[in-house]
């Protein structure tokens, strides 16, 4: 099959290009290190966005930001890029496009990123009739982000929240299968075990040598009341859990 990666360069979709290829699959990378502005204005940007498209049999976006935006910024990146994907791929006659979201986002009004994830899905069905979804929760390498994002001198701040982390080879793999067809609709991905954001933090650093000092935080509401949590028995619980995960990564 052929199937068009936007983030192909990222955390996601670099291993989800590897996967494809190494399963005999033909990949367009889409990326602006690429040559691809998902958000240019430009409009022969769009239609070099189409010819790349051509033959695609779904077309998979990974993209993400790159770095903490304003809630309006984050709003109108996640959109732009599922609207241009979206319209880009229905020209191009794509079965299937499918969209990387997070578990939780619906119950989540009070958190400005996760209104910008749920406006993406939105926006994406919108665009794209074979529109299908991933929500998956925080990604193993969330603790490591949040320790080094939020450092301030010896002081890292994390939000006091409960997570449920999945490995990432796991979301690469679900991804795959939906573009493929072999899984033909929306599905949500959690790793095996609960737990708390600040505990895997504090491991985290401990395992690397780090004198950082995490400090607990309060975080939006409904994300303190557990809604990154995954619910219901539909939801797929796979992969290594992460204290396997930290046994496998570098000391520092
Ligand atoms: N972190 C978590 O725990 C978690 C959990 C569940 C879901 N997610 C979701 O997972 C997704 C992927 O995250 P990630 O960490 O893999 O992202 P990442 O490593 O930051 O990669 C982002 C990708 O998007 C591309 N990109 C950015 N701006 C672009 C533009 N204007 N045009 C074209 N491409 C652009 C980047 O390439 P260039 O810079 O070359 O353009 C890169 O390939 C995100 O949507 C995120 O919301 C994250």
């Amino acid at each position: 099959m052929r199937i068009a990666i936007a983030g192909a360069t990222g955390l996601i979709g670099s291993q989800l290009t590897a996967l494809a290829r190494k399963e005999g699959h033909e990949v367009v990378e889409i990326a602006r290190e690429t040559g691809f502005d998902l958000l240019a204005a430009d409009p022969s940007g769009t239609a070099s966005l189409e010819a790349a498209l051509a033959g695609a049999d779904a077309v998979v976006d990974v993209t993400s930001t790159g770095g903490l935006l304003s809630d309006q910024e984050t709003l109108d990146f996640f959109t732009g890029v599922a609207r241009n994907l979206g319209h880009a791929a229905t020209a191009a006659g794509s079965a299937r496009t499918v969209t990387l979201s997070i578990v939780g986002i619906d119950k989540s009004p009070d958190y400005g990123y996760y209104v910008a994830k749920l406006a993406q899905e939105r926006a994406a069905r919108e665009a794209h009739a074979g529109a299908v979804v991933l929500r998956a929760t925080q990604f193993h390498d969330f603790a490591r982000q949040m320790v080094e994002w939020n450092r301030e001198g010896d002081v890292t701040r994390v939000i006091d929240v409960p997570t449920q982390p999945v490995d990432t080879s796991e979301i690469a793999r679900v991804l795959l299968d939906q573009a493929t067809g072999e899984l033909p609709h929306d599905a949500e991905l959690a790793g095996p075990r609960p737990e708390r954001l600040v505990d895997l933090a504090e491991r985290y650093a401990s395992h690397v040598g780090s004198d950082v000092r995490v400090v607990p935080v309060d975080g939006p509401a409904s994300l303190m009341a557990g809604a990154m949590l995954p619910e219901g028995d539909d939801v797929l619980l796979r992969g290594i859990d992460w204290a396997t995960w930290l046994a496998a990564q570098p000391r520092g």
